[in-house]
């Protein structure tokens, strides 16, 4: 056991299932921290699309300030009905992911014994792989705009960006995190179609290889490559993509292992020069909100990514085993995965097994 020590967390449950997941993920961690000496100070940030109903405005104008020096942000989820979209993404998710560099967005994806996948004939060990996103540039920029609104000539454009230093370093994290798993890379590219961006990825990704000898890879049309996910997710290991490709597949990957609700996210901000950011992959789920039914896993799991991150190898591992056990066995599943336990239910049992 290591000695004591404390950590302090900026928590944003956000709108809708965010709070009571984020609640459950809270107890897991106090749970696990009991075991390992390790322990928390919560500081909680109401910024959310209910902020912004009553502020015009989803974080005040210093919120990043107010979290930059916490050792990590833990995140439900943001969006409500009323509130577009694209509000509450530029207005809170992408300024935290930019300001603190969290370029490097990990998503895990498992399929767990105990839960059914809607591909036919897989078994646990055929879904096991990471996908790393491109988390700060890419597709998701601000450049462009639109003239002649309302007429027959309107006109609109939005500017990709990638650049050598952004792609280089997210291609580094996927081939070192590769070298430490079973030594594979898949690319998602599509440089067949789009003649600029991609093409410089692909020649990227080529240079990056020859710095890792020991490091198989391979790369796929970003088309093809969500097929082979569906038909043959035996093949990868660590997958990378740009912002938008990395968005897309991450949301495949945890639908072929059966449910978005256990699904994990971590935003890394790989040098450690700010607070990196852990959220589950599911929205804020306004069909489900108020039920208390909402699957805490994604949440709990992404309790132990920021555990990990922290430095608690073996607490990550505890907290997996566990999740592992829970769903495994027919007490503790929520609705999502084919059980009828709720959210506190679901939780409880994994911090039993703790
Ligand atoms: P969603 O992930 O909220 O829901 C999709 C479907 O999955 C719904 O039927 C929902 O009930 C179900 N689901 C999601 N999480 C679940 C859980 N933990 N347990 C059981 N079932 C679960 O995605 P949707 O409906 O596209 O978006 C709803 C709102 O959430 C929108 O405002 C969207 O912008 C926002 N959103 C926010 C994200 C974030 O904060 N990182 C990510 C994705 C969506
Ligand atoms: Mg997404």
């Amino acid at each position: 056991m290591k000695p004591s020590k404390k950590f302090k967390i900026a928590v944003i449950p956000g709108d809708g299932i965010g709070k009571p997941v984020i609640e459950q993920g809270i107890m897991v961690l106090e749970r696990i921290g009991d075991n390992y000496g390790i322990s928390f100070d919560w500081e909680f940030f109401g910024w959310s699309c209910q902020y912004y109903s009553e502020n015009d405005i989803m974080m005040p104008a210093d919120g990043l300030n107010a979290i930059s020096s916490h050792d990590a942000i833990y995140l439900g989820a943001v969006g409500f009905p009323g509130v577009p979209d694209h509000v509450s993404l530029w207005g809170l998710l992408i300024p935290l992911r930019r300001a603190f560099q969290q370029y490097a967005c990990i998503r895990p994806v498992r399929l767990f014994e105990g839960i059914s996948s809607p591909l036919a004939n897989v078994r646990p060990e055929d879904i096991d792989f990471v996908i790393v996103r491109e988390n700060n540039e890419g597709e998701y920029s601000e450049i462009g705009g639109r003239i002649f609104q309302g007429t027959e000539n309107e006109i609109v454009s939005q500017q990709t960006l990638f650049s050598k230093k952004g792609v280089d370093r997210i291609l580094k994290y996927a081939f070192e995190m590769a070298s430490k798993r079973t030594g594979k890379v898949t690319s998602a590219t599509k440089s067949n179609g789009i003649m600029h961006t991609m093409p410089f990825w692909d020649e990227r990704f080529a240079l990056m290889s020859k710095e890792y000898p020991n490091v198989i890879t391979n790369q796929f049309h970003i088309d093809i490559l969500t097929a082979h996910f569906v038909q043959h997710p035996d093949w990868f290991d660590v997958v990378v993509g740009s912002n938008l490709f990395g968005d897309i597949l991450s949301d495949l990957g945890p639908a072929i292992a059966g449910t978005i609700g256990i699904a994990a996210s971590a935003n890394i901000n790989p040098e450690g020069n700010f607070p990196s950011m852990f959220e589950p992959v599911h929205g804020s789920a306004p069909d489900i909100t108020g039920q208390g039914i909402a699957n805490p896993i994604g949440a709990i799991w992404a309790a132990a990514l920021m555990i990990q991150h922290l430095g608690y190898q073996e607490a990550h591992n505890d907290i997996m085993d566990a999740i592992e056990r829970v769903v495994r066995s027919s007490n503790g599943k929520t609705r999502d995965m084919g059980g009828n336990a709720n959210t506190k239910m679901c939780a409880d049992a994994i911090i039993s097994e703790l």
